[in-house]
């Protein structure tokens, strides 16, 4: 596979790629609502590891996905991080992949909407290594944001630049917060300011797309994200973002005792915010995610008589057909029993 077929134009490569969270996301699809997050980590685990040994491609796994501890076989593998692939020919270009089997382990465990199985690609080295570091403190926003909002600035300043650039008074603004303790201060600074908060109790990859995309669907009704979630959701945020051309910056925001310990071990710096080309610093990136259960983004897996249905969001960067990008959503029957 040489660099021009790898290329975001390669329509059977970004339907190989989607293939990946497919897999992850029938097999998670099963233990929906059972309540084990362990059961339910491996399983995606294992097919999306399956899956992405079976790709055309070489490089390595940069954020990869542990296994949970406890209810899982000795033997098991998972998904580490630094796993080599060796699919690709010599001479291709070497990827660096940041997987996520099941963004929103909770919410699949207990049976509710917004799971999804998500991975994204990027050539090899043009990702940040957030390290040590589980959380970041990130904004989202569409493409008339970009590079128009300054991130360090108080909560009303930047919703005050954002309604500039959106050409939309403050109090039309929706911002997508996550419902955390950490998140309370925030939460009341967008309100004083006189916005909305769309409160999740997880899942902000959907949410910092529905903020780059607000015209996908009929409409996300997002403008914003705000607030501290974890890196490697980050990082999948920021090359689907990317691809499309909206703002993503982040600062690391370390939470845990051990993480901040660990992070100020590295020398991290946590007060500065990244901007988005030096968090993806290539054009030629790909994410793709499957919907586990039905979501903001897209729906989940659904039996259909002889058949499973998937639906996938697949985005890659901007290239000679598509300059500004693609996006596609892409519904898939398979045979049930079969693998993808
Ligand atoms: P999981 O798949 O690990 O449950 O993550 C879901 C999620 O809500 C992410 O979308 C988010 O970035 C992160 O957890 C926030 O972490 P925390 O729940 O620890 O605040």
């Amino acid at each position: 596979m040489s660099q021009g077929v790898s290329g975001c134009d390669d329509q059977l490569f970004v339907y190989a790629l989607c293939r990946v969270t497919e897999a992850a996301a029938r097999a998670a699809a099963g233990l929906v609502g059972r309540g084990s997050r362990g059961q339910s980590s491996h399983t995606a685990i294992e097919a999306m590891r399956l899956e992405l040994g079976k790709l055309a491609i070489s490089g390595r796994v940069v954020i990869g996905e542990d296994n949970p501890v406890g209810d899982v076989p000795p033997n098991a593998v998972g998904l580490p991080t630094g796993l080599e692939l060796v699919g690709g020919r010599e001479g291709d270009t070497r990827f660096d992949v940041v997987v996520d089997p099941i963004e929103g382990t909770s919410y699949l465990a207990r049976g509710m909407t917004n799971a999804m199985a998500v991975m994204a690609l990027a050539p090899e080295g043009a990702l940040f290594n957030p390290g040590p570091a589980f959380y970041m403190e990130k904004f989202a926003a569409s493409a008339k944001a970009r590079g128009k909002i300054d991130p360090s600035a108080p909560t009303q300043v930047k919703l005050g630049q954002l309604s500039s650039v959106l050409d939309k008074p403050v109090s039309e603004l929706t911002v997508f917060v996550l419902e955390k303790p950490r998140h309370r201060e925030l939460v009341n600074q967008i309100h004083n300011a006189g916005a909305r908060v769309a409160l999740y109790p997880a899942g902000d990859v959907a949410g910092a797309l529905m903020a780059a995309m607000p015209d996908f669907g009929s409409g996300s009704g997002i403008d914003a994200l705000m607030g501290t979630g974890g890196a490697r959701e980050g990082m999948l945020s920021a090359v689907a973002i990317r691809a499309l051309g909206g703002e993503f910056t982040m600062r690391i925001d370390p939470q845990l005792t051990t993480e901040k310990a660990a992070v100020s071990k590295a020398e991290m710096d946590t007060k500065t915010w990244m901007a988005l080309n030096d968090l993806v610093k290539s054009d030629n990136v790909h994410f793709t995610a499957t919907g586990i259960t039905t979501g903001l983004l897209f729906e989940g897996v659904e039996r259909e008589g002889p058949m499973e249905r998937t639906q996938s969001l697949l985005i890659s960067g901007p290239s000679a057909l598509h300059p500004n990008g693609r996006r596609q959503v892409l519904s898939t029957w398979h045979q049930l029993g079969e693998q993808a």
